[in-house]
């Protein structure tokens, strides 16, 4: 008997291989990310009425989010072009991406995040990859340009999404979204951090457009957190604040990006509080089983924002993307939900705890 393989996922840069930069097959290196799924939301009626309303849940990716889509491409093309090294700044998702696909190829991963300022799950991906993890007095911004000048005259290749072939494999983000719904949502809300992938989306759907598989674009719907948040404000901030550490950036990397898709879709770049984040990311993990991280869930919120100011309306189809799994940050978990109930060992107490 012969067993049927039709179907099965082959990672991003061979499924859509037509649409991406050409690598060779002997260096592509993958870890079959990608292909993750578009859910639906049922329960939250209440919020956004007869919308309909849809998740990319990036956190099913092989590392935990989205970053994989480019990490695949950028570390595909270092191989291609020999490199040995691969080096990033991070808030963490980017370093636990870089980690894994570095040991997928069999290069050294040097990643460079802010000491404390990275969720739990992250740092341990990064470690247990085999990267070497250094964490500098700073933040995401400083650990950038360092990583910037090191870049410059050392044979070590960045890997930040300032790295073209990043926001290459982000793009496919889009191109999924359009495959299963067999059009592009009229709007796409996404969490800003150092703003690489709204930038990739946006050219994702701008390829499937020119390419005539979709005859509409979404308006790009971009969220950073209040504490974080320069590109609303329209100047870099020095000091970034907010629980959502993924985002926790000053000065961004693709902020022309970012603004480029705003106006070119007629979409916004926007912020919403960290309390805002927080009820968004609980609503999800209570009434939708799906478990994000809080910066994920900006993307949430930021739809909230719109459908309470009426920009939302029903009959719309809106996608949001989130961007990271909720296991990677377990500490804003445990601070966000009540604590288990102790109890004895029997079933009586048990029963009573229980309400019966
Ligand atoms: N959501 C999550 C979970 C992220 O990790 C990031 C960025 C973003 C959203 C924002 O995406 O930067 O393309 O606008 N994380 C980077 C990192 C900065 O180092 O992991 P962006």
């Amino acid at each position: 008997m012969q067993l049927t393989r039709k179907g099965l996922w082959s990672g991003i840069i061979r499924e859509f291989r037509d649409f991406l930069p050409e690598i060779s097959e002997n260096a592509i290196t993958t870890l079959l990310e990608g292909n993750t799924p578009l859910v639906e939301v049922e329960n939250l009626k209440d919020i956004f009425g007869d919308l309909r309303l849809l998740l990319k849940y990036e956190g099913l990716n092989p590392t935990g989010s989205f970053k994989d889509r480019g990490m695949t491409m950028a570390v595909s093309k270092a191989r291609e072009e020999g490199a040995e090294a691969i080096i990033c700044a991070s808030t963490g998702n980017t370093s636990a991406a870089a980690a894994a696909y570095a040991a997928k190829a069999g290069m050294k991963a040097y990643v460079l995040v802010p000491d404390g300022g990275i969720a739990l799950g992250k740092l341990s991906q990064a470690m247990m990859h085999g990267a070497m993890v250094l964490q500098i007095k700073g933040n995401f911004d400083d650990a950038l340009n360092i990583v910037k000048a090191i870049t410059k005259d050392y044979p070590v290749k960045m890997v930040n999404s300032i790295n073209p072939y990043r926001i290459e494999g982000q793009k496919t983000g889009a191109f999924e979204v359009c495959e299963h719904l067999g059009y592009a949502p009229t709007y796409h809300f996404l969490p800003v951090g150092n703003a690489g992938n709204i930038t990739a989306y946006w050219k994702g759907y701008n390829q499937y457009y020119r390419e005539d598989i979709i005859s509409n674009l979404p308006k790009m719907m971009g969220f950073q957190a209040e504490g974080a948040a320069p590109i609303v404000l329209g100047h870099p901030v020095d000091d970034p604040h907010t629980l959502a550490t993924a985002i926790k950036i000053g000065n961004p990397a693709s902020w022309e990006g970012a603004l480029k898709a705003k106006s070119e879709s007629g979409g916004v770049i926007d912020m919403v509080s960290d309390e805002e984040i927080i009820e968004a990311y609980k609503l999800l993990a209570s009434r939708e089983g799906v478990f994000c991280e809080p910066a994920s869930a900006a993307s949430l919120a930021g739809a909230i924002k719109m459908k309470k100011e009426g920009v939302l309306i029903d009959g719309d189809t809106v996608v949001c993307t989130l961007t990271g799994h909720g296991l990677k940050d377990p500490d804003n978990a445990m601070n966000s939900s009540p604590k288990p109930v102790k109890v004895p060992a029997d079933v009586k107490k048990i029963l009573s705890v229980m309400g019966f």
